[in-house]
């Protein structure tokens, strides 16, 4: 872990050179409580990056039926997606179909657990016809697991100093990429281990949240960060804070309608792309997964 102190500032630093000059440029914050409120800032600021980086790079897919197609075009590959939902509501599912999909695609993606461990992980994925350790064997899934514990007392030391100025090495706390491996996409479940082990509404965890968005910004990957929230959100994240700094956030709803319940997701936004803002229903089935159902409508009376 490096902690460092430098002027008033946070830096997240990367081991490579080349993200080392790129987090350089970022927009670093001070230690202070201006810095939570200097967030809608950033957003503004973040803008002509976004633009920028839509000129040049593409979409990516869920391959999800019925999902990509609330998308005019897809998700930006650079976009950092919230997925927030209540307990069972299929927030693991989804990811692990978002990474599966593209993984048989060829595209390395990465899979960072707080909760479930690979064999278990694994399992899901069989269950729901997805070939996970096909996929690690030729190189293109990793599911790493991660001790909350381990992450606690790494991000309590850290934060601890945090009086006056210091340098946050984000990677370092977290190990977030297995040395070699370059992932194209990667999940986090959940982002909301970090706030059972930092109270959400100090400042410590809305700084460490931001820089955690800003470290992923810097790998220019699609990010899925998994939200543990009511089982209607009406707030995507602990904090409140995450939504804003997010991308994209899809929300997962679990409606009860006298003595059943109904799945259904929105996406509530996504920064450089055209979607369809609607609640459309979805099923977990066995062997299939998600699949969701853009033309039907969740309520007869809507
Ligand atoms: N074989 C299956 N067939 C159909 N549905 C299944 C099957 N296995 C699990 N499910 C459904 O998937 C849901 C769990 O999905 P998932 O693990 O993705 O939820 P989650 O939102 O990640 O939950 P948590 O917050 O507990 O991590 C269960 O509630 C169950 O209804
Ligand atoms: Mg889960």
């Amino acid at each position: 872990m490096n902690l460092k102190s430098r002027g008033e500032k946070f830096i997240v630093r990367s081991k490579d050179k080349k993200s080392s000059s790129r987090s350089q440029k970022q927009i670093l914050r001070k230690t202070n409580s201006e810095s939570v409120k200097k967030l809608s800032v950033n957003k503004i600021q973040g803008k002509s990056k976004i633009l920028k980086k839509l000129l040049t790079d593409g979409y990516i897919h869920t391959g999800i039926s019925g999902l990509d197609e609330l998308f005019e075009k897809g998700i930006p590959k650079w976009a950092s997606v919230l997925v927030a939902g209540g307990p069972g509501s299929g927030k693991t599912i989804l990811c692990l179909q978002i990474l599966a999909n593209a993984a048989a695609h060829g595209e390395r993606c990465l899979y960072i657990s707080f909760e479930e461990s690979e064999k278990r992980l694994l399992e899901h994925m069989k269950n729901f016809g997805l070939s996970g350790e096909e996929l690690i064997k030729k190189g293109k899934l990793k599911i790493v697991r991660k001790d909350p514990f381990v992450l606690a007392s790494s991000v309590e030391a850290l934060l601890a100093d945090v009086r006056g100025e210091l340098l946050i090495d984000v990677e370092e706390v977290l190990e977030i990429i297995p040395p070699g491996f370059k992932p194209d996409r990667i999940v986090f479940d959940s982002i909301s281990t970090i706030a059972t082990i930092l109270p959400p509404k100090e400042e410590g965890y809305r700084v460490f949240i931001e820089q955690l968005f800003r470290y992923l910004e810097s790998l220019d990957v699609t990010s899925f960060l998994i939200s543990e929230t009511e089982q209607v959100p009406v707030k995507y994240s602990d904090s409140g804070v995450e939504e804003f700094l997010a991308d994209g956030v899809i929300a997962l709803y679990n409606y009860r309608k006298q003595n059943v319940r109904v799945s259904a997701l929105e996406i509530i936004k996504m920064r450089g792309a055209k979607i369809e803002k609607k609640l459309v229903p979805f099923e977990i089935k066995g062997g299939k997964g998600i699949v969701v159902y853009p033309e039907a409508m969740v309520f007869e009376e809507f």
